[in-house]
């Protein structure tokens, strides 16, 4: 786990130096789990919500947007069930003085636990070579045997506990455990207490709690909140989506981790409404398309994985994360949730206004059934700088960082380089950025030497490079390097915006 720890650290003080990520408020010593986008982060920002908008809206016909307000009538966070069920339980190690997501020091020691699993299964593959029958193996090794009673005993404590709010259970599954405080190595915990992780504030000049306002924990009840306007509006019919990207808040106990846990971060979430019992057959869709999805980033299928949630959300009767490998493990990228009719149900009677539709294929009014695809925009940015991040040694021992971005997604689209600073060369690759601007995001640079500056685009992961040389003043010809490759072609000025862009698409 070292060099993958060390690999974190890298990619973070990378995305700092080059203007990706920057830590809030950073000139008054920064603010926990708060995160600013420089430059280039802004940039590969949009292109993800540009690539996933299209993917939602634009290629679904039955698929359209929103934009609802961070600000909403605090009684939705009730209808909801936020207000009382959006809890973690925390426990703080009173030598350390860290604070813990209790269940998550729980779900960590069986994570240890599969891990052993995990090991005894590569020592017999090492050992039996060719004959190795994993399935037989996991269900038959008295280790592993015991290794899964374990956990099994754990998560049949745990989730009772954690669904009936037994907290004194959780403090003493932690403690007949042994967990230990990964800072401190202690025992030492306070009890657990349930902490709400709504943001919240005043709305208006009275400082009394009537005026108290949430800020939105998810971007999805703007969209339930809009159903009827959309549905009327848009003439919508079942099954359709409303999709919404968007900035979500919460106080997150454990913000330990870069942009992979913020306590302001931004979702690109999908509702999508559908007829009751047919719930499950367009979860299993959605997943299926959205795994597509992930995979059209230029990422390999070996990075992510699904894992079907044990233990319920309150809205949900089936629950599946897509997770991927970060340099932290693999963990929650996107959830999608099958959420009944929980939440409309819930509006319906908080309102006491009728959310319902008139299916006209039955012949019947119900209140929609609803599937939610819940990614994180920010964890999606982390997933892909850690994957495109890469050390190369050159050929003539030269070292190079290189961010293998996929280029539809590159943050600049191609710089423009006059070899030299002299002879006409910068007149020359002016014009040529002046016509390339209009179609993609380009920088021009004439400081320092070629090389160096072919390393400064590799670092922040600039697709092509084009090159304006002598040659270029006599027939019009440049150079464009692909930045992976580092392979150079000759081509006519007059072809380079149509050259990239068959190269944007080939990639798509
Ligand atoms: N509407 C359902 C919902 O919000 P969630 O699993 O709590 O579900 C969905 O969140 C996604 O939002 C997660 O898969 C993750 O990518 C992202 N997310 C949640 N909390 C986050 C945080 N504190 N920082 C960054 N991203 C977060």
């Amino acid at each position: 786990m070292a060099n993958n720890e060390d690999l974190f650290k890298k990619i973070i003080s990378h995305s700092k130096e080059y203007g990706f990520v920057f830590q809030s408020s950073e000139i008054y010593d920064g603010l926990a789990a708060v995160y600013d986008y420089g430059q280039y982060g802004v940039e590969l920002k949009n292109n993800i919500k540009d690539h996933w908008w299209k993917a939602m809206v634009q290629y679904n016909e039955n698929i359209v947007g929103v934009d609802s307000a961070i600000f909403m009538h605090p009684t939705i966070w009730k209808a909801s069930g936020h207000v009382d069920a959006f809890n973690d339980p925390m426990i703080d190690n009173k030598d350390s003085k860290k604070r813990y997501r209790a269940d998550v020091l729980i779900e960590d020691h069986i994570a240890k636990i599969e891990g052993k699993i995990q090991k005894e299964v590569t020592k017999a593959k090492k050992r039996f070579g060719e004959t190795f029958d994993e399935a037989q193996f996991l269900s038959t090794n008295p280790r592993v045997l015991a290794n899964k009673k374990k956990i099994e005993g754990i998560k049949n404590r745990l989730y009772p506990a954690m669904d009936n709010n037994d907290l004194e259970d959780i403090k003493l599954l932690i403690e007949e455990l042994g967990v230990v405080c990964p800072f401190s190595g202690s025992k030492n915990w306070t009890d657990v207490r349930q902490f709400n992780l709504m943001f919240s504030t005043q709305m208006g000049s009275l400082s009394d709690d009537s005026d108290q306002i949430y800020l939105r924990p998810e971007t999805a009840q703007g969209i339930f909140v809009n159903y009827l306007n959309i549905q009327k509006t848009g003439r919508m019919k079942i099954p359709f989506g409303i999709a919404q990207i968007g900035k979500a808040f919460r106080n997150e106990i454990v913000a330990r981790q870069f942009i992979f846990r913020m306590r302001e971060f931004e979702q690109m979430e999908m509702q999508f409404f559908v007829r009751p019992g047919e719930e499950m057959k367009w979860y299993e869709y959605w997943k299926e398309q959205r795994i597509k999805w992930h995979l059209s980033l230029g990422i390999p299928e070996s990075k992510y994985r699904f894992h079907e949630h044990d233990k319920l959300a309150h809205y949900a009767n089936a629950a599946a994360d897509i997770e991927f490998e970060f340099p932290i493990g693999f963990k929650e990228i996107e959830g999608i949730h099958s959420r009944t009719d929980f939440d409309l149900e819930a509006h319906q009677k908080y309102t006491g206004r009728k959310i319902q539709y008139f299916d006209p294929e039955i012949n019947k009014s119900y209140v929609p059934y609803v599937v939610e695809t819940s990614l994180g925009l920010d964890r999606t940015f982390l997933a892909i700088i850690s994957y495109a991040y890469t050390e190369e040694r050159l050929e003539d021992g030269s070292e190079r960082v290189v961010m293998k971005i996929l280029p539809a997604l590159a943050p600049i689209k191609a710089a423009v380089l006059p070899l030299v600073k002299k002879d006409g060369l910068p007149e020359k690759a002016r014009e040529i950025m002046d016509f390339l601007k209009f179609d993609y995001l380009c920088q021009y640079d004439e400081k320092d030497a070629i090389g160096r500056r072919y390393r400064r685009q590799d670092a922040i992961g600039t697709p092509y490079c084009i090159t304006i040389d002598h040659q270029t003043l006599e027939d019009n010809t440049v150079t464009i390097r692909e930045r992976d490759s580092m392979g150079q072609e000759r081509i006519a000025i007059e072809n380079i915006s149509g050259i990239i862009s068959k190269k944007l698409r080939s990639v798509k």
